[in-house]
């Protein structure tokens, strides 16, 4: 039987008709006039490749920041670059700015492709926090704020799902006037296939909200990757229509040089359409341009978001009548959305920041690292309704290979989830249970994967020689999930199959062969590190038994695991038993003991504390390369960041958790290879052997999640203890199955412009007279809270909005070393007259009321408009 998994959030009946839509928006906003540019010369955490729009594993895209390149003068690139061959990873990605006439390029490289006369604009610092990537570039007298945000919804799965990323640029005045100033920014159609001779067709849109361009290949070939990349998605590059609020938005689809040609002459678009349709990349390689011109600008603005969503298919094209219906909704969700992402930034970054500046670093780094390893799905009911119960999550094996659901790299990956989100590990987990629950499934140990073509979920029913690696991943990391999210719902359906797992560790665990392999691809006879696994996988089955009223089994499974580990220790340490061993009775042998993990994650106290105490005493002996610790005393070299920090998380002295992180953390900011982050490197010279952008690198949360409480876990009601499980009555095998997957990668850009700028032009000279004194100590990109929401509340509460919760962080909390600080409302002008010398500024202040007041009238108006319902799933 060939059951299939369909793809997320939307799916069509026939596979070959399903695909993924990926939006972006871009939303500029020009904010506050400022003095000065606050050049922040101290930035320390400097990786090789930030991300810009990483949502899933074909919306992947990454900006190189390292080998003394210019951020600002480098495509964007597939998240597997550089290993295409001329430029095949590029992804076309345009960002020009005009001030008074003169261009400057914020984002791409057509300045060194051409001789236009326009330079890429100055960086002047990158901050990473978990949801965005916030550049600072000076544009001659305008300094201007680009964040890439990049939204994770740990409790809102239906956005989560949704492509959409955005990109909000502000600007502010550096010399105290007001100056001309126009936005471009264009895609190509790199973004839609790795292979750049495919020809696309497009077309455009205009309403009274949005513009948006939309952009397909003609023969698009549905599960086949080229180059790492989807070939079947649809793009759309949109942005609000500016048009109703006094700026004016033009777009243009021509040739590249044609549009930013035009941009660069006139700092507008012709309205043209092109529909002369070609290949990807050709003499006139075809580009989707959006452009908005603020006029002089002065004064506050609201941001311009811009962020890419992906639609998946016929979800949205069904719940929304229209591709238009789901970019008006998330555009003008922005405000929102970074609501939101701010304050998960500032929760993760508060937690991480207790343990280190740079471990906050690290997290950042990780997070949408991690996200954009999955894609979320749903099936079609058999009663043709989306089916809410059967959400499964998927993970490609990015950085390594094409495997689906890696279970090693989501073993690393899971402490991610669990923190965010413990729930997500049920999805993730869901479609190994099926498929392994099924008949079709023989092996009396895990699978490792659904299958080696992602995003075909195949199913794996091959023999491999991770059994204890893989079965004990599964054992420790359901429990996990249930002990955290408190859903039982696992463990009752597949309780049958969980013990036999267990009995199979049982019989052969205490003495690995050489027939076993580690998930770094070791075969280690008698290795101390994976028996270990087992053995915590054993007592995690003793606990599942536990809680599901098997008293009988938990007896059993407990006992087991307890006469397994007095045994294990008294084979796992050296001769003085002062470090445990790479392998029994191999006394000069040792390893980074990163299984332990587990033993502190599930509270079980497993290992002896004397143990843990002499390891970290063993470790802190060790000779430290520039890079770290070898994995291993038989891997000369190879240093793994997954298993470091899970190693770190099982240090007695927290002195020596932050040693380890620092370790981690100088690799993540080692920019002289170009690769996404890896998790896989060589300790000596920092080059990477493996794990491009994996997921993987979710372990970075592996320390934060020890002090997440447990929870009581709770089973679903028609379903009790002699329920039988294993092997029964779920048919739904995945075996053969496809998993839908199926990208599309879409951009949309929107421009959001809510002040009419040019009608209050005598309005901000009278402001600006006021500048130097009102913006003294005004930072000028107030990256931690929302400008719109500052001048709001700062002005007046009768015409604000709502402020944000907590508007003030404190800047060790938000980011990690370069965090401007945040002004406060008494900075902001307006705010508080005595300290920002507006004492007799009585009638400026009525200037600046009333135009906050028209400012929030476009913003209610724009809001209104937009009536789409959110997206829902449909029962
Ligand atoms: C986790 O996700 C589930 C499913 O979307 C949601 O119901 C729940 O509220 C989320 N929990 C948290 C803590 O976000
Ligand atoms: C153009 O727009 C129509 C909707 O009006 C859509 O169905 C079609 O797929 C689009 N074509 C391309 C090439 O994007
Ligand atoms: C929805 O999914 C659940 C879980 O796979 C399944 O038991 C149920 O039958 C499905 N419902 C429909 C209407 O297909
Ligand atoms: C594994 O370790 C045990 C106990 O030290 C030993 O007896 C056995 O020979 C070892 N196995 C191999 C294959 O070396
Ligand atoms: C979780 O629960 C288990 C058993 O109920 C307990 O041993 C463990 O210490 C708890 N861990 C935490 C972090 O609460």
């Amino acid at each position: 039987m060939q059951t299939h998994f369909r793809v997320l959030c939307y799916q069509q009946p026939a596979l070959n008709a399903m695909r993924r839509v990926s939006t972006s928006s871009l939303i500029l906003t020009a904010v506050y006039l400022v003095q000065s540019l606050h050049v922040l010369a101290g930035q320390s955490f400097w990786p090789a490749a930030v991300p810009l729009a990483v949502r899933s594993p074909y919306f992947n895209c990454w900006l190189p920041t390292g080998q003394g390149t210019n951020p600002t003068a480098r495509w964007p690139q597939f998240w597997n670059f550089p290993s295409g061959s001329n430029g095949v990873d590029n992804l076309g990605w345009e960002g020009l700015a005009r001030v008074d006439g003169t261009t400057y390029q914020w984002l791409g490289d057509w300045s060194s492709e051409s001789n236009h006369g326009f330079n890429p604009a100055q960086l002047t610092n990158i901050q990473i926090t978990p949801t965005r990537t916030i550049f600072q570039v000076e544009a001659g007298p305008m300094s201007l704020n680009i964040t890439y945000l990049t939204p994770i919804e740990p409790s809102d799965w239906v956005r989560q799902c949704i492509p959409f990323s955005y990109v909000a640029l502000e600007a502010a005045s550096t010399d105290g006037k007001p100056h001309d100033f126009q936005v471009y920014a264009d895609i190509s159609a790199e973004w839609l296939s790795g292979d750049r001779t495919s020809d696309a067709a497009w077309n455009t849109t205009m309403t009274g909200n949005v513009i948006y361009h939309e952009i397909s290949l003609n023969h698009p070939t549905p599960f086949k990757e080229i180059s790492g990349q989807a070939n079947d998605g649809i793009m759309f590059h949109a942005m609000t229509n500016a048009m109703t609020n006094g700026a004016s938005s033009t777009y243009h689809t021509n040739s590249d040089a044609t549009c930013r040609g035009q941009f660069l002459n006139y700092g507008a678009l012709t309205n043209g359409l092109n529909t002369v349709f070609g290949s990807i990349l050709s003499s006139a390689t075809p580009v989707f341009a959006l452009a908005v011109d603020l006029g002089p600008i002065s004064s506050t603005f609201s941001p311009i978001p811009n962020g890419e969503a992906q639609l998946r298919s016929p979800y949205f094209i069904t719940e929304f009548a229209t591709p238009t219906d789901v970019i008006s909704e998330f555009l003008s969700d922005y405000d929102t959305a970074n609501q939101r992402a701010q304050a998960l930034d500032q929760k993760i970054l508060r937690d991480a920041s207790n343990i280190s500046t740079e471990y906050a670093d690290l997290v950042s780094l990780a997070a949408r690292q991690a996200f954009g390893g999955i894609d979320i799905t749903i099936s079609n009911g058999t009663d043709g309704h989306w089916n809410t119960s059967d959400i499964m999550i998927f993970m490609k094996d990015i950085g390594n290979t094409r495997r689906v659901n890696p279970v090693e790299v989501l073993y690393q990956a899971f402490p991610t989830f669990l923190y965010l989100n413990a729930s997500f590990g049920k999805p993730l987990l869901a479609p190994l249970f099926e498929y392994q629950d099924s008949p079709q499934f023989t092996l009396q140990y895990a699978a490792a994967d659904l299958g080696n073509s992602y995003p075909i979920a195949s199913g794996d029913n091959a023999s491999h020689s991770q059994g204890i690696e893989q079965t004990g991943n599964m054992l420790i990391m359901t429990l996990a999930h249930a002990r955290i999210s408190g859903d039982g719902s696992l463990i009752s359906q597949h309780y049958g199959l969980l013990k036999s797992w267990a009995n199979y560790l049982i019989n052969n665990i205490l003495f690995p062969t050489s027939a076993q392999q580690s998930a770094d691809l070791e075969n280690i006879v008698n290795s101390t590190n994976l028996s270990v696994k087992g053995i915590i996988g054993i007592r995690a089955m003793a606990e599942m038994s536990e809680a599901f009223g098997q008293a009988g089994d938990a007896t059993f499974y407990g006992s087991q695991a307890m006469a397994l580990i007095t045994e294990w220790e008294s084979l796992a340490l050296d001769s003085d038993r002062q470090h445990l061993l790479l392998d029994y009775a191999d006394d000069t042998s040792w390893g980074l003991m990163y299984n332990l993990y587990a033993d502190r994650l599930l509270g079980f106290n497993l290992v002896n504390s004397s143990i843990y105490a002499a390891q970290t005493t063993f470790y802190e002996a060790l000779p430290v390369s520039r890079f770290g610790l070898e994995i291993n005393s038989a891997r000369t070299s190879s240093g793994e960041s997954a298993w470091l920090l899970f190693t770190a998380a099982t240090a007695s002295v927290s002195n020596w958790t932050k040693s380890m992180i620092s370790m981690a953390w100088s690799r993540a900011s080692f920019n002289q290879t170009p690769e996404v982050w890896s998790t896989d490197y060589d300790i000596f010279e920092g080059t990477i052997t493996g794990g491009s952008a994996s997921p993987g690198q979710g372990a970075m949360f592996a320390p934060l999640v020890l002090s997440i409480p447990n929870t009581t876990i709770l089973f679903p009601v028609l379903t009790g203890p002699n329920a039988p499980t294993h092997k029964s009555t779920n048919t739904a095998a995945i075996v053969g199955g496809t998993v839908g997957g199926i990208c599309v990668v879409g951009l949309v850009i929107f421009a959001a412009v809510l002040a009419r700028q040019r009608s209050h032009i005598p309005l901000r000279r009278g402001l600006l007279g006021r500048t130097k004194d009102l913006t003294r100590k005004v930072d000028p990109f107030p990256l931690n809270v929302n400008p719109t929401e500052s001048v709001f509340t700062s002005v007046s509460g009768e015409i604000g909005r709502k402020p944000p919760s907590q508007p003030h962080r404190p800047r060790t909390v938000v980011t990690a070393s370069t965090v401007p600080e945040v002004p406060s409302p008494q900075d902001v002008p307006g705010g508080d007259p005595e300290q920002s010398g507006l004492s007799s500024s009585r009638s400026a202040m009525e200037e600046l009321r009333n135009e906050m007041t028209i400012l929030r009238r476009v913003l209610l108006s724009v809001r209104t408009d937009i009536t789409a319902p959110p997206p829902v799933y449909e029962g």
